[in-house]
């Protein structure tokens, strides 16, 4: 008989500000190595958002209702304090290009010196989504380009009625 396993939970924290294809792409990759997969916004942010934590949670919602052990959930303070409050032991980060490393790895350090018992799990983003950002989606949606095949088709049309609302 198999020996029993505590159930796994990962945290995948972010602004979201708004849902990429490159977190849609490691948030379907994340959830197949665990069983429940906690995708949490930051709310308390000083930088000035796009959208608000409700749009952003809604429109996450909306993309990843297909997916049975993926949560959307939202949180203000340290993330390894609401990760312990959550029961994960699993913080999940997407990894793009070099750039990334240096702010993930002062992350990884100050969470493991802070909750040593929480690990954090890096994915190498797949190379189609390497130069995607929430940062350059929103300044070329911002601009009128053409952002579709970046961002989930909901995600494009609230970007549009941001940008381009109608008279
Ligand atoms: O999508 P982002 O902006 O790269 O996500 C950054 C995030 C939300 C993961 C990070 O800012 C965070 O965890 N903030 C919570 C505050 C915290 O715990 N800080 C200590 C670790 S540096």
């Amino acid at each position: 008989m198999p020996a029993p396993t505590a159930s796994s939970i990962a945290i995948y924290p972010g602004s979201f500000d708004p849902l990429t294809n490159g977190h849609l792409d490691l948030i379907v990759r994340g959830s197949r190595l665990v069983d429940r997969l906690i995708v949490a916004i930051l709310g308390n942010r000083a930088k000035q958002p796009l959208f608000s934590v409700e749009e952003r949670a809604e429109m996450l919602a909306e993309v990843l209702k297909q997916y049975p052990n993926v949560e959307v959930a939202h949180f203000d303070g340290l993330l390894v304090e609401y990760a312990a409050q959550r029961g994960a032991k699993i913080v999940l980060r997407g990894i793009r290009a070099i750039s990334d490393y240096e702010f993930e790895l002062q992350m990884a350090l100050m969470n493991r010196r802070l909750r040593p018992e929480i690990e954090t799990v890096f994915l190498m983003a797949s190379e189609a989504h390497s130069f995607i950002s929430s940062k350059v989606v929103k300044e070329v949606a911002s601009l009128g380009g053409n952002i579709s095949g970046l961002v989930p088709p909901i995600v494009e049309g609230r970007l549009k009625s941001k940008f381009q609302p109608r008279p």
